[in-house]
């Protein structure tokens, strides 16, 4: 079970190149990522973060990663504090971040099985699982190449099958059919299905997108995230209820307005919202 409650984190903004157009005064100091997410996911179901780009979707998975530490909140696994204590939230969780992040020199199998060591396993374990895992995933030809050169959906099964390798029982996806064809797409929904099942483990799995039909198809909740903060959760159903849709992404849309207006209402409209972002 993962809980995320009232997560913040801001960065400092990048400053413009000195020979830029010079027109560096009034642009934002800080960005804020994340302002305010929440998000409880049980064991059993699939989460789906759903956001459009830029509201804080992989920040917030960063976050959990224990790859940055939030300004405010908590984040727990199992009721371990990611920040406490990230090595045994982090051997409870199987990850997939944005950037795949594979070793190039080494091949598919060689970067499953020296993760799946990474965690604890025996090299022997760790080998029979990446050939289970490939043959779920339908990777079996691909697992003594190198990976250097994959496709991107080659990397993403590879970085999937890291990510499951040592029977996490949470799994954190983020974007995971980036890049992927359909029969790749099918096959992960399905393996998503599969592992929430008590025949599959009764994972706990948490996946961004923002893509509707993918999380309407995946999802048994949805956690709707827009300009750094939770705006909604629950059930598609519900939140259709929510806004009175009979389709999600006009709930969507509703629901992500709503947000920028009444931010743009806290804060005094646009112009005072720039001058927030950009006083110190
Ligand atoms: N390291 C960073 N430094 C500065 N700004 C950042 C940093 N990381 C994220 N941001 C900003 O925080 C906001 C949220 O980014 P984030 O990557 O979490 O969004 P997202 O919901 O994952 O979007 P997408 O759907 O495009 O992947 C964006 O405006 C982004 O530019
Ligand atoms: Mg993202």
């Amino acid at each position: 079970m993962i809980v995320i409650d009232h997560v913040a984190k801001q960065f400092a903004a990048p400053s413009p190149a000195p020979w830029g157009l010079g027109f560096k005064q009034g642009l934002p100091k800080t960005v804020h990522a994340v302002r305010d997410v929440s998000l409880t996911a049980a064991d059993g179901c699939v989460t789906g973060l759903l956001g459009p780009n830029g509201a804080g979707k992989t920040t917030t998975l960063r976050l959990l990663a224990g790859l940055i530490a939030p300004d405010a909140g908590t984040l727990s696994v199992d009721g371990i504090d990611v920040v406490a204590q990230p090595r045994e939230a982090l051997a409870r969780m199987g990850l997939l971040g944005d950037a795949r992040g594979l070793y190039p020199r080494l091949s598919a199998r060689e970067n499953i099985v020296y993760f799946g060591m990474l965690q604890g396993m025996g090299r022997g374990a760790a080998n029979a699982r990446a050939e289970a895992l490939a043959r779920t995933l339908d990777m079996t030809a691909l697992l003594d190449r190198r990976t250097d050169g994959f496709s991107q959906g080659e990397r993403m099964k590879t970085a999937l099958a890291r990510a499951l390798v040592h029977d996490p029982a949470n799994v954190v996806l983020d974007e995971p059919t980036n890049g992927l064809d359909v029969m790749a797409t099918r096959a992960l929904r399905e393996a998503l299905r599969f592992l929430r099942t008590p025949e599959g483990g009764s994972k706990c799995i948490v996946f961004s997108s923002h893509i509707m039909s993918e999380v309407e198809r995946v999802c048994d909740t949805i956690v709707l995230v827009a300009g750094g903060r939770t705006v909604a959760s629950g059930t598609v159903e519900a939140l259709l209820d929510q806004t009175g849709e009979t389709d999600l992404e006009d709930a969507v849309v509703k629901l992500v307005f709503d947000e920028k207006r009444q931010a743009a209402g806290q804060a005094g409209g646009p112009a005072a919202r720039q001058a927030e972002a950009v006083s110190p």
